[in-house]
This record gives structure tokens, C-alpha cells and sequence, in this order.
């Protein structure tokens, strides 16, 4: 079993993955965190594209489980001596590792390796595709704080075109049982993407209005093409999540944004240290919770008493 996309999962399997982080997440509050459950297994983390979260996480919640987890990135391996990336993958299957998690700026990369590769393979993040543990995480952190998903709205805003972490969101959020609202300028909007269950805005206060939660999204200044976005002074000024703006979502509403962040862009500082509204670094620790329950499910193991 892989997990290149959440639409490869039923949603018994979602649900269950969820209940599961939760049990790793009272693992990781423990003085001594680290259990035996993947004892004896190795996972490479396989990166071709930055990553702080993400990578980091995934590195912690092998070693938490008990795991051996080698870093692999791109630059400074033989790819750079002209190494193809599936002769790098066939000699890194060839170490006998359990799984490989990986990045990769082109999306469908993370598919086609696990069509080649025995073990599991895990998106973390390909192209403008998927981003499927980020997904989860989010999707845990309102659940968490909700009690639930069904019947939420949540507002993803921003730049959409080039988020894969859109895509995960809302497959994530759509299948739990919530509305989602994409928010943004035209120009950085999709086609192909409204459904019975997603609307689109252009304007951000229609665009929040009575949302439960909001989930902000950077501004993909790497994968921009020119005259996509106005200046990001401008963009800030039109879609960027000022404490001004929450008051029109509903008063309790939840404040997420995957990070990286760009500051007084798609986001303010305020905002994102509101300690009522926002949940940003409720998200960061969420995400080592569920990267373990995904390790934990992919590569099997002994239980886990939490
Ligand atoms: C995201 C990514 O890489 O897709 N970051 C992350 O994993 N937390 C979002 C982004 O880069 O904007």
C-alpha cells in the first residue's frame, strides 16, 4: 500500500488513520517518546524540492517509532553527477529499506516510483499535485478542534493554482463532510475545481463570510509566471489575512496556513500569533502525529498503547 494521493484511501481507512494520530500525538507528549514499534524497519526520506516541516516530521516520527531514517536529498547526491532518479530509486531499494517518503518538484513522480518500487512509497508533496499527510494533518487539527468536520466551511485562500496543498484539502476536508470555498484572484484559480461541494470567490469577504475555518496558503513566488499577481503589496491588500478581515468568519473561527509563511503577504504577523484563532503551530505537531500513524500503517508493526 502507498499513499500518493488521500483519494486513494476509503474513508474508513481516513478516519481510522486519524483516530491513530491521535494516539501517536499523546505518544509524542510522553517525557520519553520514543516506543519500538518500527523497530528494526528503515525509511528514506527522499527530497528534491526544500522542505522544513514536512522533512523534519517525517524524520522525527520514524525516529519516535523506532526507525532508522536516512535523509536523501538531491542536491549534493549523484544526481548531480547526471544519476538518472530511477537508478538513484533502484539503489535505494537495494539497501533494503521498508520506505521511501518522498518530494519531488514534478508531479507524478511519487506515482511513478511507487510503481516501480516493492516497498511503500509516500507523497510528500509532488509538483502542483498532492500533499497528502499535510491534508491529514489539517484535516486532524479542525477535527481536533471541532469535535468534527461535517458541516464545517472552510475557506482555502490564496494562491491555489500552484498548491498541492489545496488539492490534499480538499480531498480531505470533501470527504469528512465539509464545504470548502476557494478564495483568491482569478488569475491563481483553476478551472476544473468547483464542485456541489466547492465554491469559488474572487473577493475575500464574500469569500469568508460565516467560515468556521481558514486556511491560508502561500504565495508560490517559485512557481509564479509573470503578471499572474499583482505586487504582493497589492496582493496583501485584496487576499491577505488581516485581523480585520477574521471578524467576518465566525467568531470562534480556526486560522491555519501550512507554512511556510510569508509575513504581511498572504498573512499578518498578528494573525498568526493569535493565540485564540490560530492553530498554525497546532498543525506543525499534529503533522509528526499523523507521519507516524502513516509509517505506522504502511510498514506495519507491533500495537501501540498510547
Ligand atoms: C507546503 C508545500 O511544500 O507544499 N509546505 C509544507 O509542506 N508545509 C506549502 C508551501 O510550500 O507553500
Amino acid at each position: 500500500m502507498d499513499l500518493i494521493s488521500l483519494n486513494d484511501w476509503s474513508d474508513d481507512d481516513l478516519i481510522a488513520l486519524l483516530d491513530l494520530a491521535s494516539a501517536m500525538k499523546a505518544v509524542i507528549r510522553r517525557p520519553i517518546k520514543k516506543v519500538p514499534t518500527l523497530r528494526g524497519k528503515a525509511v528514506a526520506n527522499v527530497f528534491f524540492e526544500a522542505s522544513t516541516r514536512t522533512r523534519n516530521s517525517f524524520e522525527l516520527a520514524g525516529k519516535y517509532l523506532g526507525a532508522d531514517v536516512i535523509n536523501f536529498q538531491g542536491s549534493g547526491s549523484s544526481i548531480e553527477k547526471g544519476e538518472t532518479l530511477w537508478d538513484t530509486v533502484r539503489t535505494l531499494q537495494a539497501m533494503r529499506l521498508d520506505a521511501v517518503v518522498v518530494r519531488h518538484g514534478a508531479s507524478g513522480v511519487p506515482q511513478v516510483m511507487a510503481e516501480h518500487l516493492e516497498v511503500p512509497v509516500i507523497n510528500a508533496g509532488d509538483g502542483t499535485h498532492h500533499h497528502p499527510t499535510q491534508g491529514l494533518l489539517d484535516v486532524m487539527t479542525v477535527r481536533e478542534r471541532f469535535g468534527h468536520v461535517e458541516g464545517l466551511t472552510v475557506a482555502i485562500v490564496g494562491d491555489v493554482l500552484h498548491s498541492r496543498v489545496a488539492r490534499s484539502d480538499i480531498e480531505g476536508f470533501v470527504r469528512l463532510g465539509a464545504k470548502i470555498r476557494l478564495v483568491g484572484p482569478p488569475s491563481l484559480m483553476p478551472s476544473g475545481l468547483e464542485s456541489q461541494h466547492v465554491a469559488v470567490y474572487a473577493d475575500l469577504k464574500d469569500g469568508l463570510a460565516g467560515v468556521d475555518v481558514i486556511q491560508v496558503l502561500r504565495i508560490q513566488k517559485e512557481r509564479q509566471q509573470s503578471g499572474q499577481i499583482p505586487s504582493l503589496r497589492e496582493y496583501h491588500d485584496r487576499w491577505g489575512l488581516t485581523q480585520a478581515a477574521l471578524h467576518w468568519a465566525q467568531p470562534k473561527v480556526l486560522v491555519l496556513h501550512p507554512g511556510p509563511q510569508n509575513r504581511g503577504v498572504e498573512i499578518d504577523s498578528q494573525v498568526m500569533e493569535d493565540p485564540v484563532h490560530s492553530a498554525i503551530l497546532d498543525q506543525v505537531e499534529n503533522g509528526v502525529a499523523v507521519r507516524m500513524a502513516v509509517l505506522y500503517r504502511l510498514i506495519g508493526g507491533e500495537g501501540v498503547s498510547a
